[in-house]
């Protein structure tokens, strides 16, 4: 009988061809003077890729070095589900089977090395009960997104024994522990740490016509911390892309065209900003503020200001979501349900946006990262035009100063903007930047 030999798919057989910058993070790799490295980069740079090539080094690193078997190999996430879902396929075919003592686990996403060494991926979200080990080397990928001590409480005190190694990956998320990370990377920092900074562009996986997209599609700001992997801070005015010179232009209030309304709800005061769209343009025409007041009250005054022959329905409004649950009226209606009945089309969000994805979308149509405007403001409007260019941050924080008073009708822009340019019904839901 001839001897069966296992054949090895194709792409087993090839190994990954790292790129220019994801070689020069490699290469620093085991080096006395970069035990620990950072490796900051935009998206898609192919941070999870390079992650597969260094998991693989690690393991011929530990036989080589007889490293006790009793100390592990990681790829870290900020939680278990994320790093099954990003990296336990990759890294499954990125360790030959021949290096395998038996089947990988699926239940815990590990691999035992014929070496005894164990490759595993771990959630960091739960970092107190991942003690137990010893490690040789970590990945933490989505490093900004882990929390801090799972560093300094769990994973740097297991790699002490073995005077282990370890590469922080992400794309910047503030001044954070990521940046701190990159911080003491460079030069004056750390003696056994170093860190590399690189663009989406310089990853050379995304196109300049994708990136080019997205410059049109995101804030300055945005576009600067996901594709150029820069720290930003949250400091100054909240609506940032709006300025006066640019964004206050006149457009008189036409009732015979459709009108589209941004509604906060509040008792004081109910906000409501009224806009007209032309293709990709908005142009906001009106604002309604009533002070001490209720969603039947802000009804009747947009059936005063805009009714056509007694009806609304050229009108679509994009409320606040809180809406669907509040119940302000006599009768125990829910606002939504207020506004639904006046006959206005209303598009209720099932799902609260984050307030930093508003304010970016918000951002955004007033000054994308292309420099295009594509929102623009009536000057009588000038309640608007007030809190848009008022409203700031708290000191210290990336929470708007609520305190101001100055807010009511910046979310009444921003669920208006969201609404129409980045809501996703719950079916249509998909992975991007928002919510990140
Ligand atoms: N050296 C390379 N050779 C071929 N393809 C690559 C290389 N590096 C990355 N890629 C591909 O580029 C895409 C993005 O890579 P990867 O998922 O590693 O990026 P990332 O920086 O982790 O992205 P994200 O910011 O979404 O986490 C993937 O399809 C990956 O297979
Ligand atoms: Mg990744």
């Amino acid at each position: 009988m001839p001897r069966t030999t296992r054949k090895v798919p194709k792409q087993l057989e090839q190994r990954a061809r790292l790129t220019a910058p994801q070689g020069l993070i490699y290469r620093a790799g085991w080096q006395p003077d970069a035990r620990f490295r950072t490796a900051v980069c935009g998206r898609r740079f192919g941070k999870t890729f390079l992650a597969v090539e260094e998991m693989r080094r690690a393991c011929r690193l530990a036989v080589q070095r007889n490293v006790p078997p009793e100390n592990e190999i990681w790829y870290a996430a900020p939680n278990f589900k994320q790093a099954k879902r990003v990296f336990w396929r990759r890294l499954k075919r990125g360790i030959p089977s021949t290096w395998l003592a038996s089947k990988p686990n699926e239940t815990d996403c590990s691999m035992l090395l014929t070496s005894g060494h164990i490759v595993r991926c771990v959630g960091l979200d739960n970092y107190d009960a991942l003690r137990g080990s010893g490690l040789w080397f970590v990945i933490v990928d989505e490093w900004a997104d882990c929390p801090p001590e799972a560093w300094t409480e769990t994973l740097q005190p297991m790699l002490s024994t073995t005077s282990g190694h370890a590469l922080f990956i992400g794309t910047p998320k503030g001044y954070d522990h990521l940046r701190d990370s990159y911080i003491d990377g460079q030069p004056g920092g750390s003696l056994d740490a170093r860190s590399f900074m690189f663009t989406t562009l310089q990853g050379g996986q995304v196109s300049t016509d994708e990136l080019q997209k997205a410059r049109s599609r995101l804030d300055p700001r945005t576009f600067r911390q996901e594709y150029e992997a820069s720290f930003e801070t949250f400091a100054g005015r909240v609506l940032y892309a709006f300025n006066r010179a640019d964004s206050v232009r006149p457009m008189p209030l036409d009732a015979n065209r459709p009108l589209l309304l941004g509604i906060d709800f509040n008792v004081n005061p109910m906000s409501c900003s009224v806009w007209h769209q032309a293709g990709d343009v908005l142009h906001q025409v009106d604002e309604i503020v009533l002070p001490s007041s209720n969603t039947d009250d802000l009804v009747a005054e947009i059936r005063r200001r805009y009714a056509r022959n007694g009806l609304l329905q050229h009108i679509t409004a994009y409320p606040d979501p809180a809406g669907a649950q509040r119940r302000t009226s006599a009768g125990g209606r829910t606002d939504i349900a207020i506004l639904q009945a006046s006959g206005m089309r209303v598009v209720a969000m099932s799902s609260h946006p984050l307030v930093r994805d508003r304010l970016n979308i918000t951002n955004a149509r007033f000054c994308s990262a292309d420099g295009s405007r594509r929102a623009f403001v009536d000057p009588r409007c000038v309640k608007s035009i007030e809190c848009y260019e008022r409203l700031a941050y708290r000191e210290g924080t990336n929470e708007p100063d609520k305190s101001s008073g100055y807010d009511h009708l910046v979310d009444c822009c921003g669920y208006l903007m969201f609404g129409l340019y980045a809501y996703k019904s719950p079916q249509a839901q998909h992975i991007n930047v928002f919510g990140r």
